[in-house]
């Protein structure tokens, strides 16, 4: 099983969650590459068997780089690969996660997100295996930090957090343990 650990990240949050993934993954024995995107990363996403896809929360959304990746993959898969009623593809599994503040509404704040990236791998045919959402301060922003709906959240995601990841990272491989090789 082939694993890719994509994602974006701005000032650090999510980098450290992807890379935790990524870590647990090869620690578990798997082959794993973990792609920050850029504007020209080339990469088929097909070539992989459990995709992690994860983003910041901007505006409620993906970063701009995470996004037009996405939309770009999107079209040129449906001249090739996508079908209509999207069959699931046998093997083919998917994460989506993302790092946020939640500072006005809390964690309503991240689920458009991981619901868009689950949209995006459900239409490629990969079964949804989780939508993880992680608290991410939002740097040199004190208030945001203190006074929101998740209260202090400085200094995260911290040691717990990226804990909870792994555990969660090692949680999912039992259930995919007709696939491991
Ligand atoms: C420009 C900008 C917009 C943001 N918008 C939101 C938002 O709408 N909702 C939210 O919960 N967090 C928002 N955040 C906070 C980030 O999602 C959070 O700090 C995240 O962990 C940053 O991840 P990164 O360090 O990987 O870039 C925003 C941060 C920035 C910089």
């Amino acid at each position: 099983m082939k694993v890719l650990v994509l994602y974006d990240s701005q000032t650090g949050n999510t980098e450290k969650v992807a890379k935790r993934i990524h870590e647990t993954m090869v620690s578990a024995g798997y082959e794993s590459d973990c792609v920050k995107v850029k504007k020209n990363t080339v990469l088929d996403l097909y070539a992989y068997d459990l995709l992690f896809v994860g983003s910041p929360v901007i505006a409620w959304g993906p970063t701009n780089s995470m996004k037009n990746f996405v939309l770009e993959k999107f079209r040129a898969y449906t001249k090739t690969h996508i079908d209509h009623s999207a069959p699931l593809r046998p093997g083919k599994f998917t994460v989506s996660f993302c790092t946020y503040a939640g500072s006005h509404i809390g964690e309503l704040e991240a689920i458009p997100l991981t619901k868009w990236f689950s949209a995006f791998t459900g239409h490629l045919g990969y079964q949804n295996m989780g939508e993880w959402h992680i608290v991410g301060e939002f740097h040199n922003q004190e208030e945001i930090n203190t006074r929101g709906r998740l209260g202090d959240i400085r200094g995260r995601p911290n040691a717990n957090d990226l804990l909870d990841v792994e555990n969660r990272v090692k949680g999912l491989l039992p259930a995919l343990s007709a696939w491991n090789s």
